[in-house]
């Protein structure tokens, strides 16, 4: 039997997301919107690449909530995308009313299932998730490391024209400009990104992936990035449906892990069929945890506006 995935925010990101789910075959979706004819159309859309691709996924759209009765896991993407010269910060007052709202909804049809937010200002909207939910902090956690991770690997594989695959990287702290990209433990195959590169050119990938997504902002200019984003999310997804135990950097509820207690922030984790089944803490040299502390004070500041 097919597990059952709802995603709310039936936009460019929420229509990537199902299109990068679908062909995975183990999760029927609903694709929930509350515009009407969005939802429906992207559904119908996709279910049709199945007898090319080769999945027998179901995909509903539907703009009434009692459709996602019972899911398993309840992806959130719906809220305001920022548009070029704003923070992902500008956008925690718009947002924040949205997820709210939301988060009722999920809870209420789907009381036993993990969320997975990736709404911006992430870290802040997660935690307003658990507030409003009242959710365990194993069920309720962001997409935010997995991507910029993955920015910070394209960028070195293609600097250095190696495999993608073949790059390892972490990314920790708030999904925010003052991220903190963990150079230390960037390998190529084990071997460290230092032995490869210069340090200027480290250093000049490491802002690169900070600026990220508002380098795409700035190009598409109608909204932010979506297929990397519903990549990172749909891998969380498989890595909780299958139980498969992968040590993916997501945004938590720290609990005096990393020293910060209270807020969301990307951290190493074990995602398994319970969620978060472990943080991983490992340990951070003066100047990582310089720069983690500094993120945690900006994700603390936007946190505190939403009241909650
Ligand atoms: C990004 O970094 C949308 O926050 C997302 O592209």
């Amino acid at each position: 039997m097919r597990s059952k995935v709802t995603i709310v925010g039936a936009g460019q990101t929420g229509g990537a997301m199902a299109r990068e789910l679908a062909p995975k075959g183990f999760a029927d979706i609903v694709l929930l919107d509350v515009v009407e004819g969005i939802p429906q159309g992207k559904a119908l859309d996709i279910s049709q690449a199945g007898p090319i691709i080769g999945f027998d996924s179901h995909i509903t759209g539907s703009n009434d909530w009692r459709d996602t009765t019972g899911s398993d896991i309840v992806v959130i993407t719906s809220g305001k995308p920022r548009l070029p010269g704003m923070s992902r910060d500008d956008l925690v007052t718009a947002n924040t009313e949205i997820v709210k709202a939301v988060t009722e909804q999920a809870v209420k049809y789907s009381p036993n299932a993990i969320i997975i937010v990736f709404v911006n200002p992430l870290d802040v909207m997660c935690y307003v998730v658990k507030k409003v939910s009242g959710f365990p902090r194993e069920r309720v956690f962001g997409q935010s490391g997995v991507l910029d991770a993955a920015r910070f690997r394209s960028f070195i594989a293609r600097e250095l024209d190696v495999s993608m695959e073949d790059v390892q990287a972490y990314v920790l702290g708030g999904h925010g400009d003052d991220m903190v990209p963990l150079v230390r433990h960037t390998t190529v195959c084990g071997i460290p990104i230092s032995e490869l590169m210069p340090v200027d050119r480290i250093a000049v990938l490491v802002e690169r992936t900070r600026k990220g997504g508002g380098e795409i902002v700035n190009l598409l200019k109608t909204g932010s990035a979506y297929y990397a984003p519903a990549a990172a999310t749909i891998q969380m997804v498989e890595s909780v449906l299958l139980d498969r135990k992968r040590v993916l950097p997501c945004s938590v509820y720290l609990e005096g892990e990393f020293g910060v207690s209270g807020i969301f922030m990307g951290v190493p984790v074990k995602l398994g069929a319970r969620g978060v089944e472990q943080i991983i803490e490992i340990k951070l040299t003066d100047e990582e945890r310089d720069m983690f502390e500094r993120s945690a004070e900006s994700v603390r500041e936007v946190t505190k506006v939403t009241g909650l």
